[in-house]
């Protein structure tokens, strides 16, 4: 069993946080109920234990409160913001309403570095969200640090190990953050730093093995990287148990559902059905131009061929999914972010309760570079793991109002040749989305000596961390003109070629 934090969580917004910072440090954590029996961390292997933050006010009738066991252990104890407040409440302090509440920046004044701040800067900008601060120190506590709102913002019982800080190291706006917490876990608890991505897998599959038994599970493969990384982690674990399903909407790119095909079933050797559906969607999306109507004709089209395919692979019992821990807060979060909207499209909404399914979800607690970095580490090739965004509506949302096949096919034809200039000039990688969209206008062009009259398209390139804002990439013009003119050479039907210049605010990433 490798050594374990004990995260214990008393309802923070940042507990998932604070796990994927344990990682960071390559020390296994687990996320543990507020009211986890002591003896439960001691057979666990608890080195250290980590009180989460949390929404309550120690003075709440309804506040969460720990076992006091879990302070009789011997093993140190560090408390963040609700838990530097549980030590003032718990230990024989006194902790109080504050009359400032602190939320967003504020500085914190190291008094003494010792263990948890060894090595840092006398001052570190952080980042608080709190309401209750620790007025009395409780016994055998002494401050360590201090804000312009509280002498006890930074508490240590050195005999003890008792660490208490009011502000959220794991949130990427406390300088230094991750420095105090790795002295927790290495200074304090001595916990070695060996935790890999090999031993995610190890573990995850053993977890795997473990919930699943003998039954089936399966998995809709979008080929993306969240999906695609679930069903390799899930075949090492359990092989063919496990079943993944492709659904070709008629909506994908040039050379996607054969890619799909040669990595999975050649190279994999999962079993793999492909859904050949591609002429049921169009039929589905006649004359249908509005965008919203369009997305939601794909979405239920898509539940209704992954549900038939589904019927005719047997009884299974486990529906597995990709999804990452943004996409559970996401999905709660930021309601009408059409990203946020990308699981409940894939992950077949009402599909699990209906055919009477349980949900298998390895990746449920990484970040998506974590996810990376698992699908690496699994074999996965680049194109793979490091595959841009793209839609669940595919070129549906790319070819603007009513589709035909005719424009799907030049779309893809264009795009096609985008992306090849793009992995060969290396810009793929450095983009967050580089893709083509079709413009049903007609232009006038020359071809020998004739006028003709064809179709625009549309490059757009962007840059973002996250997709909610982005700006368009400034690609060498060398590059621009070549993609251009292969396109207009290479594309029968398109005459032109415009660049999309626009940032998102206020426009958008795809067109519709
Ligand atoms: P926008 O266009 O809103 O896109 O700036 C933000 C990100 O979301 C993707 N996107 C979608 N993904 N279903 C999806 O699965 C959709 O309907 C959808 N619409 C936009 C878009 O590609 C970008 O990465």
């Amino acid at each position: 069993m490798p050594q374990t934090i004990a995260v214990l969580d008393f309802g923070s917004q940042y507990t998932q946080v604070i796990a994927r910072r344990i990682r960071e440090c390559q020390v296994y954590s687990k996320i543990y109920h507020y009211t986890t029996k002591p003896e439960q961390l001691q057979a666990d292997g608890v080195v250290g234990i980590i009180l989460s933050g949390g929404p309550s006010s120690v003075f709440s009738k309804k506040a969460p409160i720990p076992d006091r066991g879990i302070f009789e252990l011997g093993v140190p104890v560090l408390g963040i913001c609700y838990g530097i407040q549980l030590f003032g409440h718990l230990l024989g302090g006194k902790a109080a309403k504050s009359d400032h509440r602190e939320y967003g920046h504020g500085t914190l004044t190291i008094k003494k570095p010792g263990r948890l701040f060894a090595g840092l800067p006398k001052k570190l900008r952080v980042w608080n969200s709190h309401g209750d601060k620790v007025i009395e120190l409780p016994p055998g506590f002494k401050a360590i640090g201090t804000t312009e709102n509280s002498p006890f913002a930074a508490i240590e019982d050195i005999k003890r190990n008792f660490y208490g800080i009011q502000f959220h190291p794991e949130v990427f706006h406390s300088e230094h953050g991750v420095d105090v917490i790795r002295n927790f876990l290495v200074g304090v608890c001595g916990a070695k730093q060996e935790w890999t991505t090999k031993d995610f897998i190890a573990h995850a599959v053993k977890e795997i093995r473990a919930k699943v038994g003998k039954s089936r599970v399966i998995l809709g493969l979008s080929g993306g990287v969240d999906s695609s990384v679930a069903a390799a982690l899930i075949h090492k674990a359990i092989g063919k148990q496990l079943t993944c399903v492709f659904v070709d909407n008629g909506l994908l790119r040039k050379g996607e559902r054969e890619a799909v095909i040669d990595l999975y079933q050649k190279h994999f050797h999962i079993d793999l059905r492909v859904a050949d559906s591609g002429k049921l969607f169009l039929k589905k999306l006649k004359g249908v131009s509005d965008p919203e109507q369009k997305r939601k004709i794909i979405g239920r089209t898509f539940v209704e061929v992954f549900e038939k395919s589904l019927k005719s692979i047997g009884k299974a019992e486990f529906l597995a999914q990709g999804t990452l821990y943004p996409d559970v807060i996401e999905s709660v979060a930021i309601g009408n972010n059409p990203a946020a909207l990308i699981k409940s499209h894939h992950n077949v909404g009402g599909l699990p309760e209906r055919m009477k399914l349980k949900l298998l979800e390895p990746l449920r607690e990484l970040f998506k570079d974590e996810v990376r970095q698992v699908g690496s580490a699994l074999g996965l090739p680049r194109e793979v793991v490091w595959r841009q965004p793209f839609p669940g509506p595919g070129l549906g949302v790319r070819v603007l109002g009513a589709i035909s096949a005719d424009q799907l096919e030049i779309l893809r034809n264009a795009d096609a040749i985008l992306q090849e200039e793009m992995m060969e000039s290396g810009w793929y990688w450095k983009v967050w989305q580089s893709f083509c969209v079709f413009l049903p206008v007609k232009s006038v062009g020359v071809v020998g000596d004739e006028r003709n009259y064809s179709y625009v398209i549309a490059v757009r390139v962007v840059e973002s961390i996250d997709a909610m804002t982005a700006d368009w990439t400034r690609l060498p013009y060398d590059l621009l003109q070549k993609i251009s003119s292969r396109i207009t050479n290479e594309v029968r039907g398109v005459s032109r070629v415009v660049l999309d210049i626009s940032s998102k605010p206020p426009a958008t990433i795809e067109w519709e």
